[in-house]
C-alpha cells in the first residue's frame, strides 16, 4: 500500500497538513465516536439511514487513511449497547450497513494487509450479522497492517463487567478465587482490546463534548479532539487536522514535562 505521502498531490491544505506531521510521533491508536449521520440526514431532509449510509464512506476514508499512515491501531464506534433503543428500522438499517460494508471492502481490507476485530458482546448480535463478522475477522486475521476494531454492541461499563467476570470465571476454574486480589494488568489483560496499547487519540465528530460509554478504561491518557464536522462529512484532511492537532499536545500522564527547556549557553 502507498503510504499517504505519495498519494497526495503537492498544493492545498491537506497536503501542508501531511508535510506538517512528525511522522515519528503519530498517534499509534485512535479511537473514534461517529456522530452525527442523523442530523446530516434531517439538515438535508432525508431520513436518517441516508446520514448512516453516508458514514461508511466516511469510515472506509478513516480506514484507508490510517491504514497509509501505518498506523497501529483504529477503533470506530459502530454501535453501542444503548443503541437497541433506537427504532427497529434504524438498527436493521445499521446491520445491513456493516453487512454491505464487510462484503465490499473485504477484498480490500486484505490487499492492503487490514486486520479486522469485533470489540464488544458479540454474542448479543443478529446470527446472520455476527457470522458474517466473525468470518470477516477470522479470514483478516494474519494479517499484520493497520488492526482495525469494531466496536459493535459495545459499552465501557459492560466491558468492565465482562473483564471481571472473566477475571473471576479463570481464578474459579483455577481453584484461586480464595483471596483473589485484582491489580490494573489483570483488568486490562480481560478487556476486549487486551494486548492493543490504549488510544493515543479520542475523536469525535457532530461536536458532542462527551465520551459516551466509550472505552472507558483504555482512554484514562487519550487526547481528546473534537470536530463539528458530522461524521458522514469527515474526510481524509479531518482526520489529518486532528493529527496535527494531536501533535501539538504535552503529554504529561499525570507526572511533569518530559523535556526540559532548552538551556542557553
Ligand atoms: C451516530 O450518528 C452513528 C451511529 C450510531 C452509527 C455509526 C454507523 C455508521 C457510520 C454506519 C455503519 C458502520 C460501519 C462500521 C460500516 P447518530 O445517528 O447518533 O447521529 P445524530 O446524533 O445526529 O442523531
Amino acid at each position: 500500500m502507498k503510504a499517504l505521502w505519495e498519494v497526495l498531490s503537492p498544493g492545498g491544505e491537506e497536503w501542508a497538513l501531511a508535510q506538517s506531521l512528525d511522522p515519528a510521533r503519530l498517534p499509534g491508536h485512535i479511537a473514534v465516536i461517529m456522530d452525527g449521520n442523523g442530523r446530516w440526514a434531517s439538515r438535508r431532509n432525508l431520513p436518517r439511514a441516508a446520514g448512516h449510509k453516508a458514514g461508511v464512506e466516511a469510515v472506509r476514508e478513516t480506514v484507508e487513511t490510517c491504514a497509509r499512515l501505518g498506523l497501529q491501531a483504529l477503533t470506530v464506534y459502530a454501535f453501542s449497547v444503548e443503541n437497541w433503543k433506537r427504532p427497529r428500522t434504524e438498527v436493521d438499517t445499521l446491520w445491513r450497513l456493516l453487512r454491505i460494508y464487510l462484503r465490499k471492502e473485504l477484498p480490500n481490507l486484505q490487499r492492503n494487509g487490514v486486520r479486522l476485530a469485533a470489540v464488544g458482546r458479540v454474542d448479543g448480535l443478529p446470527d446472520g450479522v455476527r457470522r458474517e463478522l466473525l468470518a470477516a475477522v477470522e479470514a483478516t486475521s494474519s494479517n499484520t497492517g493497520l488492526k482495525v476494531n469494531m466496536a459493535i454492541n459495545y459499552g465501557g461499563r459492560a466491558e468492565l463487567v465482562d473483564a471481571v467476570n472473566a477475571i473471576l470465571e479463570r481464578a474459579r476454574k483455577a481453584g484461586t478465587l480464595d483471596g483473589l486480589r485484582v491489580d490494573e494488568e489483570a483488568v486490562a489483560a480481560h478487556l476486549y482490546t487486551a494486548g492493543l496499547p490504549d488510544p493515543d487519540l479520542l475523536i469525535r465528530t457532530s461536536g458532542e463534548m462527551r465520551v459516551s460509554n466509550f472505552l472507558l478504561w483504555q482512554i484514562a491518557y487519550a487526547e481528546i479532539y473534537v470536530t463539528d464536522t458530522l461524521w458522514p462529512d469527515f474526510r481524509r484532511i479531518d482526520l489529518l487536522r486532528a493529527i496535527a492537532d494531536y501533535q501539538k499536545r504535552e503529554r504529561r500522564f499525570g507526572g511533569v514535562t518530559k523535556t526540559a527547556p532548552a538551556v542557553r549557553s
